[in-house]
């Protein structure tokens, strides 16, 4: 009888995957999971990079094995635990209960026609001018204007939350985050004072009452919902749907489908998503001794799933770097996978999905004009694009 032989650790590979712009973060990502799909990374303090698609899936699904509750960002960012996002056990099962009610299919059912009109009328003021560019015109403040009508904010009351928000993910790593950050409470949690004392019919007034979804809220609580709304709703869905325009306004035969057929428009958000994947990687640590991708995993070593590079790997997506609407199967990690899938995917995708829908529909001749300013690695795992300038013919 033979016997199975050891698995071995992970090889070293001194490169950084954190730094750099995102042409040169997309070239390392593809380089690690062409090579070395489960790789040690001797930085911040040691992990195992996973960037290699099956190998991703089988940590996002091992719930047993792989806890968030340590973590998920490597290097950390110093944000208070971010429900469900950092949250195992019973905790996170009541974190999850709190956000799969507020952002449920049926709440963003509902919340379609108010997304509609926010898209229009963010679309109304540019369309005479000819030109402008998208991202502070149209996919930064939508998103965010859309959370706080979720919440119960009136507009200007909504992007100034999210001013406070890009000033404290801004200041991550910095000494001005704690005054960021405290700035950012008082005027959110004003908010829900205000509600205390004068309810209304709004998810700001539920929440003030002190229980939500059988979860007691106190201010810091609130808070946290806060924190995980705004980070997901706000920044991660600005960055999908620019990335999305990005991708359509590059190529006519898309477009033109799109307007032909806008059925296919669900297809192109999921395209968008897989090759933007807006939010890049998030940690685990393991809690027992394991193999990932036939490599030993020890009790206690975190590990980074770069969902990005797994969204391209060519095994599980062919001609993988393409946008293609007849992408059959395209089951992509950009809302990760198993237990801390991502709750807010329902609104994401109607805000994707009407955000394109209505742009193309009331300006069929929109186009790039000018360079797309991509970002680095922003707090350790978001993407986005700075700048999308377009022209078309004023309306
Ligand atoms: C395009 C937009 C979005 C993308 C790409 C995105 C991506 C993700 C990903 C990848 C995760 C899993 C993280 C992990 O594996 O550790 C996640 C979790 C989460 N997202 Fe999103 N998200 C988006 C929009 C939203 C929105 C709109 C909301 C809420 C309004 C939201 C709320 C959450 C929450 C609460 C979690 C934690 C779930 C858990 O741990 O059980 N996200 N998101």
């Amino acid at each position: 009888m033979t016997a199975e032989p050891h698995p071995s650790a992970p090889p070293i590979v001194d490169v950084d995957p954190q730094a750099g712009t995102a042409a040169q973060l997309r070239d390392r990502y593809e380089l690690l999971r062409a090579k070395c799909p489960v790789a040690h990374i001797d930085r911040h303090g040691g992990y195992v990079l996973v960037s290699g698609y099956p190998e991703v899936k089988q940590v996002t699904m091992a719930r047993r094995d792989f806890s968030s509750a340590d973590g998920v960002f490597i290097p950390p960012t110093g944000v208070p635990p971010v429900p469900a996002l950092e949250f195992e056990g019973p905790e996170h099962r009541a974190w999850r209960k709190v956000f799969d009610e507020l952002v449920s299919p049926r709440a963003v059912r509902r919340l379609e026609p108010v997304i509609t009109e926010v898209v229009d009328t963010h679309i109304d003021a540019f369309i005479a001018s000819g030109s402008v560019d998208l991202v502070p015109a149209y996919t930064h403040p939508v998103p965010g204007v859309v959370i706080g009508r979720l919440l119960g904010l009136n507009d200007q009351e909504s992007l100034h939350s999210q001013q406070l928000a890009d000033a404290f993910l801004a200041a991550i790593g910095t000494p001005e985050f704690e005054p960021a950050f405290g700035t950012f409470a008082e005027y959110v949690l004003g908010h829900l004072h205000d509600r205390r004392s004068t309810p209304r019919d709004d998810v700001l007034s539920q929440l003030a009452t002190g229980s939500y979804q059988g979860m007691t809220i106190d201010d810091q609580v609130a808070l946290q919902i806060f924190v995980s709304l705004l980070l997901g709703g706000h920044h991660s869905t600005a960055s999908g749907l620019a990335g999305l325009l990005n991708h359509v306004l590059i190529d006519d035969e898309v477009r033109s489908r799109l307007l032909a057929d806008p059925e296919t428009v669900a297809r192109a958000v999921e395209e968008g998503l897989r090759l933007t994947t807006p939010l890049q990687q998030f940690a685990r640590t393991s809690v027992t001794d394991t193999t990932v991708g036939g490599y030993a995993v020890d009790k206690g070593c975190r590990l980074l799933l770069n969902y990005a590079a797994a969204n391209r790997d060519p095994d599980e997506f062919a001609d993988p770097h393409r946008f293609r609407l007849d992408r059959d199967r395209n089951r992509h990690l950009a809302f990760g996978g198993g237990a801390h899938i991502c709750s807010g995917q329902h609104l994401a995708r109607a805000e994707l999905r009407i955000g394109v829908q209505r742009l193309l529909e009331r300006i069929p001749d929109v186009a790039l004009a000018g360079e797309v300013k991509h970002s680095g690695l922003v707090a350790a795992h978001m993407m986005t694009i700075h700048s999308l300038p377009v022209t078309f013919t004023p309306a």
